[in-house]
Protein backbone atom coordinates (compact mmCIF):
# COMPACT_ATOMS: atom_id res chain seq x y z
CA UNK A 1 0.00 0.00 0.00
CA UNK A 2 1.17 3.49 -0.67
CA UNK A 3 1.37 6.13 1.77
CA UNK A 4 1.68 9.62 1.65
CA UNK A 5 1.91 11.58 5.14
CA UNK A 6 1.80 15.67 4.58
CA UNK A 7 3.60 16.90 7.66
CA UNK A 8 6.98 15.66 9.28
CA UNK A 9 6.36 16.77 12.98
CA UNK A 10 6.30 13.81 15.84
CA UNK A 11 3.20 12.47 14.87
CA UNK A 12 3.98 12.23 10.67
CA UNK A 13 7.64 11.16 11.44
CA UNK A 14 6.60 8.41 13.76
CA UNK A 15 3.37 7.37 11.90
CA UNK A 16 5.52 7.43 8.15
CA UNK A 17 8.10 5.16 10.14
CA UNK A 18 5.82 2.81 12.03
CA UNK A 19 3.78 2.46 8.42
CA UNK A 20 6.80 1.55 6.73
CA UNK A 21 7.82 -0.88 9.23
CA UNK A 22 4.62 -2.77 8.79
CA UNK A 23 6.09 -3.07 5.04
CA UNK A 24 3.59 -0.26 3.00
CA UNK A 25 5.60 2.06 1.11
CA UNK A 26 5.48 6.04 2.52
CA UNK A 27 6.26 9.32 1.77
CA UNK A 28 7.01 11.54 4.48
CA UNK A 29 6.51 15.54 3.04
CA UNK A 30 7.14 18.64 4.51
CA UNK A 31 7.27 22.30 3.69
CA UNK A 32 9.86 23.08 6.32
CA UNK A 33 13.00 22.36 3.46
CA UNK A 34 15.72 22.30 6.14
CA UNK A 35 13.56 19.64 8.25
CA UNK A 36 13.38 17.40 4.69
CA UNK A 37 17.23 18.06 4.30
CA UNK A 38 17.91 16.75 7.81
CA UNK A 39 16.20 13.58 7.18
CA UNK A 40 17.57 13.37 3.67
CA UNK A 41 20.86 12.64 5.27
CA UNK A 42 19.57 10.10 7.23
CA UNK A 43 19.23 12.57 10.21
CA UNK A 44 16.63 12.66 12.37
CA UNK A 45 15.17 16.15 13.71
CA UNK A 46 13.63 15.38 16.87
CA UNK A 47 14.55 13.45 19.99
CA UNK A 48 12.41 10.47 20.42
CA UNK A 49 14.06 6.46 21.60
CA UNK A 50 14.15 4.20 18.45
CA UNK A 51 13.39 6.23 15.78
CA UNK A 52 16.69 6.69 14.44
CA UNK A 53 17.28 2.87 13.52
CA UNK A 54 13.08 2.65 12.57
CA UNK A 55 13.84 5.26 9.66
CA UNK A 56 17.41 4.00 8.77
CA UNK A 57 15.85 0.50 8.20
CA UNK A 58 13.21 1.99 5.86
CA UNK A 59 15.41 3.80 4.01
CA UNK A 60 17.68 1.48 3.19
CA UNK A 61 15.13 -0.87 2.26
CA UNK A 62 13.72 1.52 0.35
CA UNK A 63 10.03 2.05 2.17
CA UNK A 64 10.52 5.10 3.00
CA UNK A 65 11.34 8.72 1.33
CA UNK A 66 11.13 11.68 2.18
CA UNK A 67 10.33 15.03 0.27
CA UNK A 68 9.13 18.97 -0.04
CA UNK A 69 6.88 17.97 -3.17
CA UNK A 70 2.96 16.21 -2.52
CA UNK A 71 2.78 15.95 -6.08
CA UNK A 72 3.77 13.01 -7.10
CA UNK A 73 3.63 10.87 -3.85
CA UNK A 74 -0.06 12.13 -3.52
CA UNK A 75 -0.85 11.01 -6.73
CA UNK A 76 0.45 7.78 -6.44
CA UNK A 77 -1.14 7.18 -3.06
CA UNK A 78 -3.57 4.93 -2.05
CA UNK A 79 -3.84 6.91 1.49
CA UNK A 80 -2.82 10.48 2.41
CA UNK A 81 -2.20 11.33 6.30
CA UNK A 82 -2.50 15.37 7.12
CA UNK A 83 -0.67 15.26 10.23
CA UNK A 84 0.14 18.91 10.07
CA UNK A 85 0.23 20.98 13.55
CA UNK A 86 -2.74 22.97 15.29
CA UNK A 87 -1.51 25.28 17.70
CA UNK A 88 -3.93 27.34 19.62
CA UNK A 89 -5.03 30.54 17.32
CA UNK A 90 -3.45 33.38 18.71
CA UNK A 91 -5.99 35.55 19.71
CA UNK A 92 -8.31 33.60 20.49
CA UNK A 93 -7.18 30.02 21.76
CA UNK A 94 -9.04 28.39 18.78
CA UNK A 95 -7.44 25.48 17.05
CA UNK A 96 -5.88 27.47 13.95
CA UNK A 97 -6.83 25.31 11.07
CA UNK A 98 -4.64 27.05 8.37
CA UNK A 99 -2.00 24.11 7.70
CA UNK A 100 -4.77 21.44 7.36
CA UNK A 101 -6.53 23.41 5.26
CA UNK A 102 -3.39 24.76 3.49
CA UNK A 103 -2.43 21.12 3.24
CA UNK A 104 -5.76 20.04 2.28
CA UNK A 105 -5.65 22.54 -1.02
CA UNK A 106 -2.02 21.10 -1.79
CA UNK A 107 -3.48 17.62 -2.06
CA UNK A 108 -6.57 18.47 -3.73
CA UNK A 109 -4.85 19.69 -7.07
CA UNK A 110 -2.58 16.31 -6.89
CA UNK A 111 -4.85 13.64 -6.09
CA UNK A 112 -5.26 11.06 -8.72
CA UNK A 113 -7.51 7.64 -8.73
CA UNK A 114 -9.24 6.84 -5.37
CA UNK A 115 -7.56 8.12 -2.22
CA UNK A 116 -7.99 7.93 0.73
CA UNK A 117 -7.51 11.37 2.76
CA UNK A 118 -6.91 11.18 6.31
CA UNK A 119 -6.94 13.64 9.17
CA UNK A 120 -4.58 12.78 11.71
CA UNK A 121 -4.02 16.20 13.17
CA UNK A 122 -6.17 16.63 16.30
CA UNK A 123 -9.02 18.94 14.84
CA UNK A 124 -11.98 20.11 16.20
CA UNK A 125 -15.23 18.78 15.25
CA UNK A 126 -16.38 19.67 11.58
CA UNK A 127 -12.57 19.89 10.46
CA UNK A 128 -12.92 16.89 8.13
CA UNK A 129 -16.00 18.35 6.55
CA UNK A 130 -14.22 21.50 5.75
CA UNK A 131 -11.11 19.33 4.12
CA UNK A 132 -13.72 17.23 2.23
CA UNK A 133 -15.91 20.39 0.90
CA UNK A 134 -12.72 22.32 0.09
CA UNK A 135 -11.43 18.85 -1.98
CA UNK A 136 -14.56 19.24 -3.66
CA UNK A 137 -14.55 22.45 -4.65
CA UNK A 138 -10.81 23.02 -6.19
CA UNK A 139 -11.00 19.32 -7.65
CA UNK A 140 -14.80 18.19 -8.49
CA UNK A 141 -13.82 15.51 -10.85
CA UNK A 142 -11.83 14.16 -7.49
CA UNK A 143 -12.73 10.19 -6.23
CA UNK A 144 -11.94 10.58 -2.82
CA UNK A 145 -13.40 10.51 1.29
CA UNK A 146 -11.89 12.15 4.16
CA UNK A 147 -11.44 9.54 7.38
CA UNK A 148 -10.85 11.39 10.45
CA UNK A 149 -8.31 8.63 12.80
CA UNK A 150 -6.42 11.08 15.71
CA UNK A 151 -3.52 9.67 16.85
CA UNK A 152 -3.23 9.46 20.89
CA UNK A 153 0.52 8.51 20.77
CA UNK A 154 3.00 10.30 23.65
CA UNK A 155 6.11 11.75 22.95
CA UNK A 156 9.17 9.97 24.55
CA UNK A 157 7.30 6.42 24.38
CA UNK A 158 6.07 7.40 20.32
CA UNK A 159 6.46 3.94 18.83
CA UNK A 160 5.61 1.50 21.47
CA UNK A 161 1.99 3.41 21.41
CA UNK A 162 1.92 3.56 17.96
CA UNK A 163 2.47 -0.28 17.50
CA UNK A 164 0.72 -1.08 20.47
CA UNK A 165 -2.46 1.45 20.78
CA UNK A 166 -5.14 1.18 23.16
CA UNK A 167 -7.49 1.30 20.43
CA UNK A 168 -7.65 3.07 16.53
CA UNK A 169 -10.26 5.30 15.90
CA UNK A 170 -11.53 5.56 13.02
CA UNK A 171 -14.00 7.99 11.78
CA UNK A 172 -16.12 7.35 8.70
CA UNK A 173 -19.27 5.98 7.20
CA UNK A 174 -17.49 5.15 3.80
CA UNK A 175 -16.94 1.47 2.78
CA UNK A 176 -14.23 1.98 0.47
CA UNK A 177 -12.42 3.71 3.08
CA UNK A 178 -12.83 1.40 5.48
CA UNK A 179 -11.10 -1.74 3.31
CA UNK A 180 -8.00 1.08 2.80
CA UNK A 181 -7.66 1.58 6.73
CA UNK A 182 -8.26 -2.12 7.36
CA UNK A 183 -5.27 -2.83 5.23
CA UNK A 184 -3.27 0.05 6.73
CA UNK A 185 -3.73 -1.04 10.44
CA UNK A 186 -3.31 -4.77 9.64
CA UNK A 187 -0.56 -6.04 11.54
CA UNK A 188 -1.89 -3.82 14.28
CA UNK A 189 -5.14 -5.44 14.29
CA UNK A 190 -3.27 -8.97 14.21
CA UNK A 191 -1.44 -7.60 17.70
CA UNK A 192 -5.42 -7.58 18.97
CA UNK A 193 -5.29 -3.54 19.17
CA UNK A 194 -9.20 -2.66 19.10
CA UNK A 195 -9.84 -0.61 15.59
CA UNK A 196 -13.09 1.28 16.35
CA UNK A 197 -15.12 2.12 13.55
CA UNK A 198 -17.18 5.46 13.98
CA UNK A 199 -18.78 8.79 12.70
CA UNK A 200 -16.23 11.53 11.65
CA UNK A 201 -17.59 13.76 14.00
CA UNK A 202 -16.94 11.04 16.79
CA UNK A 203 -13.70 10.11 16.12
CA UNK A 204 -13.05 13.85 16.08
CA UNK A 205 -14.15 14.60 19.24
CA UNK A 206 -13.15 11.39 21.00
CA UNK A 207 -9.49 12.94 20.92
CA UNK A 208 -9.99 16.00 22.50
CA UNK A 209 -12.76 14.43 25.50
CA UNK A 210 -9.98 11.75 25.94
CA UNK A 211 -7.29 14.48 26.38
CA UNK A 212 -9.49 17.00 28.47
CA UNK A 213 -10.29 13.70 30.61
CA UNK A 214 -6.48 12.64 30.99
CA UNK A 215 -6.13 17.08 31.70
CA UNK A 216 -8.68 16.72 34.66
CA UNK A 217 -7.00 13.62 36.60
CA UNK A 218 -3.91 15.27 36.84
CA UNK A 219 -5.27 18.16 37.87
CA UNK A 220 -7.85 16.78 40.44
CA UNK A 221 -4.44 15.07 41.88
CA UNK A 222 -2.94 18.09 41.96
CA UNK A 223 -5.45 19.75 43.97
CA UNK A 224 -5.62 16.79 46.63
CA UNK A 225 -1.66 17.15 46.49
CA UNK A 226 -2.52 21.06 48.08
CA UNK A 227 -5.25 19.60 50.29
CA UNK A 228 -2.56 16.35 51.42
CA UNK A 229 0.26 19.26 52.78
CA UNK A 230 -2.51 20.99 54.42
CA UNK A 231 -3.48 18.01 56.33
CA UNK A 232 -0.27 15.86 57.17
CA UNK A 233 -1.50 13.32 54.76
CA UNK A 234 0.18 11.87 51.52
CA UNK A 235 -0.68 12.18 48.19
CA UNK A 236 1.36 9.01 46.62
CA UNK A 237 -0.77 6.91 49.53
CA UNK A 238 -3.78 8.28 48.74
CA UNK A 239 -3.41 8.18 44.93
CA UNK A 240 -2.60 4.60 45.64
CA UNK A 241 -5.76 3.75 47.74
CA UNK A 242 -7.89 5.87 45.34
CA UNK A 243 -6.03 4.41 41.64
CA UNK A 244 -6.92 0.57 43.15
CA UNK A 245 -10.00 1.33 42.21
CA UNK A 246 -10.92 -0.46 38.62
CA UNK A 247 -13.26 2.17 37.50
CA UNK A 248 -10.90 5.00 38.55
CA UNK A 249 -7.51 3.28 37.56
CA UNK A 250 -3.64 4.38 38.66
CA UNK A 251 -2.58 6.34 35.88
CA UNK A 252 -2.08 10.02 35.67
CA UNK A 253 -2.65 10.19 39.33
CA UNK A 254 0.98 11.79 39.90
CA UNK A 255 1.25 15.23 41.21
CA UNK A 256 3.11 17.71 39.73
CA UNK A 257 3.99 21.15 38.60
CA UNK A 258 1.24 21.06 36.50
CA UNK A 259 0.62 19.54 32.48
CA UNK A 260 2.05 20.91 29.53
CA UNK A 261 3.08 20.13 26.62
CA UNK A 262 2.85 19.91 23.08
CA UNK A 263 -0.85 18.97 23.40
CA UNK A 264 -2.70 18.68 26.34
CA UNK A 265 -2.45 22.60 26.75
CA UNK A 266 -3.94 23.89 23.10
CA UNK A 267 -6.09 21.26 22.64
CA UNK A 268 -8.20 21.81 26.15
CA UNK A 269 -8.31 25.55 25.25
CA UNK A 270 -9.56 24.32 21.62
CA UNK A 271 -12.16 22.09 23.24
CA UNK A 272 -13.27 24.63 25.78
CA UNK A 273 -14.12 26.99 23.04
CA UNK A 274 -15.68 24.78 21.14
CA UNK A 275 -18.13 23.80 23.73
CA UNK A 276 -18.89 27.78 24.31
CA UNK A 277 -19.64 28.61 20.51
CA UNK A 278 -21.86 25.52 20.45
CA UNK A 279 -23.54 27.09 24.29
CA UNK A 280 -22.75 23.45 25.80
CA UNK A 281 -19.95 24.90 28.02
CA UNK A 282 -17.84 22.48 29.60
CA UNK A 283 -17.09 24.15 32.92
CA UNK A 284 -14.96 21.63 34.72
CA UNK A 285 -12.71 21.82 31.82
CA UNK A 286 -12.88 25.47 31.89
CA UNK A 287 -11.66 25.36 35.39
CA UNK A 288 -9.36 22.65 34.62
CA UNK A 289 -7.26 24.79 32.34
CA UNK A 290 -7.46 27.70 34.94
CA UNK A 291 -6.12 25.84 38.05
CA UNK A 292 -3.23 24.74 35.68
CA UNK A 293 -2.35 28.09 34.51
CA UNK A 294 -2.15 28.98 37.97
CA UNK A 295 -0.13 26.43 39.63
CA UNK A 296 3.10 26.54 37.55
CA UNK A 297 3.89 29.83 39.09
CA UNK A 298 2.84 28.48 42.42
CA UNK A 299 5.35 25.91 42.57
CA UNK A 300 7.96 29.53 42.34
CA UNK A 301 6.07 29.94 45.36
CA UNK A 302 6.74 26.44 47.05
CA UNK A 303 10.71 27.34 46.11
CA UNK A 304 10.46 30.33 48.41
CA UNK A 305 8.77 28.74 50.93
CA UNK A 306 11.13 26.37 51.06
CA UNK A 307 14.36 28.45 50.62
CA UNK A 308 13.29 31.80 51.87
CA UNK A 309 13.38 35.41 50.38
CA UNK A 310 14.70 34.39 46.74
CA UNK A 311 16.64 37.82 45.93
CA UNK A 312 20.18 37.02 45.25
CA UNK A 313 19.77 33.25 45.42
CA UNK A 314 21.04 30.28 43.28
CA UNK A 315 18.58 28.19 42.44
CA UNK A 316 19.36 24.76 39.88
CA UNK A 317 16.93 23.80 37.61
CA UNK A 318 16.49 19.83 36.73
CA UNK A 319 15.01 19.07 33.64
CA UNK A 320 12.89 21.10 31.49
CA UNK A 321 11.25 19.56 28.78
CA UNK A 322 7.45 18.63 29.90
CA UNK A 323 8.11 15.14 30.00
CA UNK A 324 11.18 12.89 29.80
CA UNK A 325 12.69 11.39 26.45
CA UNK A 326 11.70 14.21 24.52
CA UNK A 327 13.57 17.38 23.71
CA UNK A 328 9.53 19.07 22.90
CA UNK A 329 9.51 22.63 25.31
CA UNK A 330 6.29 23.41 24.09
CA UNK A 331 4.08 24.68 26.79
CA UNK A 332 7.09 22.76 29.19
CA UNK A 333 5.89 24.19 32.97
CA UNK A 334 9.34 24.75 33.44
CA UNK A 335 9.08 27.81 31.29
CA UNK A 336 6.75 29.71 33.89
CA UNK A 337 8.43 28.04 36.58
CA UNK A 338 11.69 29.82 35.46
CA UNK A 339 10.18 32.85 34.97
CA UNK A 340 8.34 33.09 38.42
CA UNK A 341 12.26 32.44 40.45
CA UNK A 342 13.28 35.29 37.99
CA UNK A 343 10.63 37.97 39.18
CA UNK A 344 11.35 36.58 42.82
CA UNK A 345 14.91 37.88 42.25
CA UNK A 346 16.61 33.81 41.87
CA UNK A 347 19.63 33.46 39.56
CA UNK A 348 18.59 30.44 37.78
CA UNK A 349 20.91 27.26 36.46
CA UNK A 350 19.32 24.69 34.14
CA UNK A 351 20.27 21.35 33.16
CA UNK A 352 18.21 18.98 30.85
CA UNK A 353 19.56 15.44 28.99
CA UNK A 354 18.66 16.64 25.30
CA UNK A 355 15.98 19.85 25.78
CA UNK A 356 18.77 22.54 26.31
CA UNK A 357 19.04 23.14 22.83
CA UNK A 358 15.47 23.85 22.07
CA UNK A 359 15.23 25.84 25.75
CA UNK A 360 17.79 28.31 24.39
CA UNK A 361 15.58 30.27 22.34
CA UNK A 362 12.21 30.06 24.91
CA UNK A 363 14.45 31.08 28.50
CA UNK A 364 16.26 34.24 28.73
CA UNK A 365 19.47 35.15 31.50
CA UNK A 366 19.51 31.03 32.43
CA UNK A 367 22.97 29.30 32.72
CA UNK A 368 23.03 25.82 31.24
CA UNK A 369 24.98 23.07 32.54
CA UNK A 370 26.48 20.23 31.24
CA UNK A 371 25.15 17.63 33.62
CA UNK A 372 23.48 17.69 37.22
CA UNK A 373 26.20 17.94 39.65
CA UNK A 374 27.42 21.11 37.85
CA UNK A 375 23.85 22.67 37.69
CA UNK A 376 24.00 22.10 41.49
CA UNK A 377 27.37 24.22 42.36
CA UNK A 378 26.71 26.89 44.97
CA UNK A 379 23.07 26.33 44.40
CA UNK A 380 20.43 26.88 47.45
CA UNK A 381 18.23 24.69 46.18
CA UNK A 382 18.02 22.17 43.49
CA UNK A 383 14.75 22.00 42.21
CA UNK A 384 13.30 18.71 40.30
CA UNK A 385 11.12 19.48 37.54
CA UNK A 386 11.15 16.79 34.67
CA UNK A 387 11.99 13.03 35.76
CA UNK A 388 14.20 12.16 33.55
CA UNK A 389 15.72 8.84 34.37
CA UNK A 390 18.99 10.17 35.50
CA UNK A 391 17.56 12.13 38.28
CA UNK A 392 16.55 9.06 39.76
CA UNK A 393 19.73 8.15 41.77
CA UNK A 394 22.00 10.64 42.07
CA UNK A 395 24.95 10.62 44.56
CA UNK A 396 22.91 12.86 46.96
CA UNK A 397 26.33 13.52 49.03
CA UNK A 398 28.25 14.54 45.52
CA UNK A 399 25.47 16.42 45.43
CA UNK A 400 25.38 17.84 48.78
CA UNK A 401 28.61 18.93 48.44
CA UNK A 402 28.72 20.91 45.56
CA UNK A 403 25.24 22.98 46.70
CA UNK A 404 25.59 25.77 48.86
CA UNK A 405 22.38 25.09 51.29
CA UNK A 406 21.19 21.13 50.82
CA UNK A 407 17.39 21.45 49.60
CA UNK A 408 15.32 19.78 47.47
CA UNK A 409 12.00 20.61 45.85
CA UNK A 410 11.14 17.42 44.27
CA UNK A 411 8.02 18.27 42.08
CA UNK A 412 8.07 15.24 40.68
CA UNK A 413 7.89 13.12 44.05
CA UNK A 414 11.05 10.87 42.65
CA UNK A 415 12.56 10.49 46.15
CA UNK A 416 11.78 9.02 48.99
CA UNK A 417 11.72 11.77 51.72
CA UNK A 418 12.76 9.60 54.28
CA UNK A 419 16.09 8.66 52.26
CA UNK A 420 17.10 11.76 50.89
CA UNK A 421 16.13 13.67 54.85
CA UNK A 422 18.29 11.12 56.05
CA UNK A 423 21.46 12.33 54.37
CA UNK A 424 20.91 15.48 55.71
CA UNK A 425 18.68 17.36 52.95
CA UNK A 426 15.54 19.64 53.47
CA UNK A 427 13.63 17.96 51.36
CA UNK A 428 9.87 19.22 49.88
CA UNK A 429 7.81 16.81 47.44
CA UNK A 430 4.44 17.51 46.01
CA UNK A 431 1.30 16.75 48.46
CA UNK A 432 4.15 14.94 51.20
CA UNK A 433 3.27 15.25 55.03
CA UNK A 434 6.90 16.85 55.43
CA UNK A 435 5.35 20.23 53.58
CA UNK A 436 2.42 20.18 56.27
CA UNK A 437 2.20 24.19 56.67
N1 LIG B 1 3.13 15.58 19.35
C1 LIG B 1 2.30 14.71 19.89
O1 LIG B 1 2.61 14.03 20.86
C2 LIG B 1 0.91 14.51 19.30
C3 LIG B 1 0.15 13.41 19.71
C4 LIG B 1 -1.11 13.23 19.16
C5 LIG B 1 -1.61 14.14 18.24
N2 LIG B 1 -0.85 15.22 17.87
C6 LIG B 1 -1.42 16.15 16.88
O2 LIG B 1 -0.80 15.87 15.62
C7 LIG B 1 -0.63 17.08 14.88
C8 LIG B 1 0.84 17.28 14.54
O3 LIG B 1 1.55 17.45 15.76
P1 LIG B 1 3.14 17.41 15.81
O4 LIG B 1 3.53 17.49 17.24
O5 LIG B 1 3.63 16.30 14.97
O6 LIG B 1 3.46 18.81 15.08
P2 LIG B 1 4.87 19.38 14.61
O7 LIG B 1 4.78 20.85 14.78
O8 LIG B 1 5.98 18.62 15.26
O9 LIG B 1 4.90 19.02 13.04
C9 LIG B 1 4.04 19.58 12.09
C10 LIG B 1 4.80 19.60 10.76
O10 LIG B 1 3.91 19.97 9.71
C11 LIG B 1 4.64 20.72 8.76
N3 LIG B 1 3.71 21.42 7.87
C12 LIG B 1 2.91 22.47 8.13
N4 LIG B 1 2.18 22.79 7.05
C13 LIG B 1 2.50 21.90 6.08
C14 LIG B 1 2.05 21.68 4.74
N5 LIG B 1 1.11 22.43 4.17
N6 LIG B 1 2.61 20.66 4.05
C15 LIG B 1 3.55 19.89 4.60
N7 LIG B 1 4.01 20.03 5.86
C16 LIG B 1 3.48 21.03 6.60
C17 LIG B 1 5.51 21.61 9.63
O11 LIG B 1 6.61 22.14 8.91
C18 LIG B 1 5.94 20.63 10.72
O12 LIG B 1 7.15 19.97 10.40
C19 LIG B 1 -1.21 18.19 15.75
O13 LIG B 1 -2.56 18.39 15.39
C20 LIG B 1 -1.13 17.61 17.15
O14 LIG B 1 -2.10 18.16 18.01
C21 LIG B 1 0.41 15.41 18.37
Amino acid sequence: MRVTIVGTGYVGLVSGACFADFGHHVTCVDTDAAKIAVLQRNEIPLYEPGLDRMVETSVREGRLDFTTDLKKPVADADAVFIAVGTPSRRGDGHADLSYVYAAAREIAMALAGFTVVITKSTVPVGTSDEVERIICEMRPDADFTVVSNPEFLREGAAIQDFKHPDRIVIGTDNARARIVMDELYRPLYLNRAPMLYTGRRSAELIKYAANAFLATKITFINEIADLCEKLGADVQEVARGVGLDNRIGAKFLHPGPGFGGSCLPKDILALVKTGQDQAAPLRIVETVLAVNDARKRAMARKVAAAVGNLRGKTIAVLGLTFKPNTDDMREAPSIPLITALQDFGARVRAYDPVGTEQARGLLADVTFCDGPYACANGADAVVIVTEWEQFRALDLDRLKATMASPVVIDLRNIYPAREITKRGFGYHGVGHPLDKG
